[in-house]
C-alpha cells in the first residue's frame, strides 16, 4: 500500500469519493481555508470515506494514523478531533475501538439534516513521544500497493460549513 500527499488535482476524485460513501459534502473552497479557534495546536478530519469495493483492508485505519502523523511533523499537533453520526456505527467502532479516540461531547442538529454529531479527540502524545524516540508506532502492511490521498483539515470548519449540505 501506498499512500501519499494529496495535491489540488486529487480533490475532484476525493469529493466524488466523498459523495459516493457520505450524505453529505463540502464546497471545494472549504478545502483552502480552515480557521482554527484553538490556541492548542491540533488536526480536523474533516471527512474520511474508503469506496465501498476497498473496506476492511485496514485504509482507514492507515490513512488516520499517517494523517496524525503529519499533523505532529509538520504542525507540532497535540491532538486530532472530528466529528462522526451518533449512528455511523462502523465509523464509532473505527475511532473508538481501533484509533483510540474519545467522544468529548455531543452536538446536537450538527448535521443538515437534524442528526446529532459526536465531538470526538485522540490525543497524539503517545504518538508523538514514539516518533521522538525513534520507536516508529506499527503501521499494518498489505501485499499490494495502491494510491490513496489524504488531506488532513487543520483547524474547525467555518460556521456555514459545520453544517454541510447533502
Ligand atoms: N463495522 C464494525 N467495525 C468496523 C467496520 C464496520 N463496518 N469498518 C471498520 N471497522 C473497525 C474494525 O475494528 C476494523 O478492524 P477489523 O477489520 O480488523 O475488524 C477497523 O475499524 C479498521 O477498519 P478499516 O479496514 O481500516 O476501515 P475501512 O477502510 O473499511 O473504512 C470507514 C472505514 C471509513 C468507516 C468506511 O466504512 C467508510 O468509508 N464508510 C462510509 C463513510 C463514513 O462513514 N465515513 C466516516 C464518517 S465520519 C468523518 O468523516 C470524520
Amino acid at each position: 500500500m501506498n499512500i501519499r500527499n494529496a495535491r489540488p488535482e486529487d480533490l475532484m476524485n476525493m469529493q466524488h469519493c466523498n459523495l459516493l460513501c457520505l450524505p453529505e459534502n463540502y464546497q471545494m473552497k472549504y478545502y483552502f481555508s480552515h480557521e482554527d479557534p484553538d490556541d492548542v495546536p491540533h488536526g480536523h478530519i474533516t471527512s474520511l470515506a474508503v469506496k465501498r469495493s476497498h473496506r476492511r483492508l485496514g485504509l482507514a485505519q492507515k490513512l488516520m494514523d499517517q494523517a496524525s502523523r503529519a499533523m505532529i511533523e509538520n504542525f507540532n499537533a497535540k491532538y486530532v478531533s472530528l466529528h462522526v453520526r451518533k449512528s455511523n456505527r462502523a465509523a464509532l467502532h473505527l475511532y473508538s475501538n481501533t484509533l483510540n479516540f474519545q467522544i468529548s461531547e455531543v452536538e446536537p442538529k450538527y448535521y443538515a439534516d437534524g442528526e446529532d454529531a459526536y465531538a470526538t479527540k485522540r490525543d497524539l502524545t503517545q504518538m508523538a513521544d514514539e516518533l521522538s524516540t525513534g520507536s516508529e508506532p506499527t503501521l499494518l502492511c498489505l501485499p499490494f500497493t495502491f494510491e490513496l490521498a489524504v488531506i488532513p483539515g487543520f483547524g474547525e470548519p467555518s460556521p456555514r460549513s459545520r453544517h454541510p449540505t447533502s
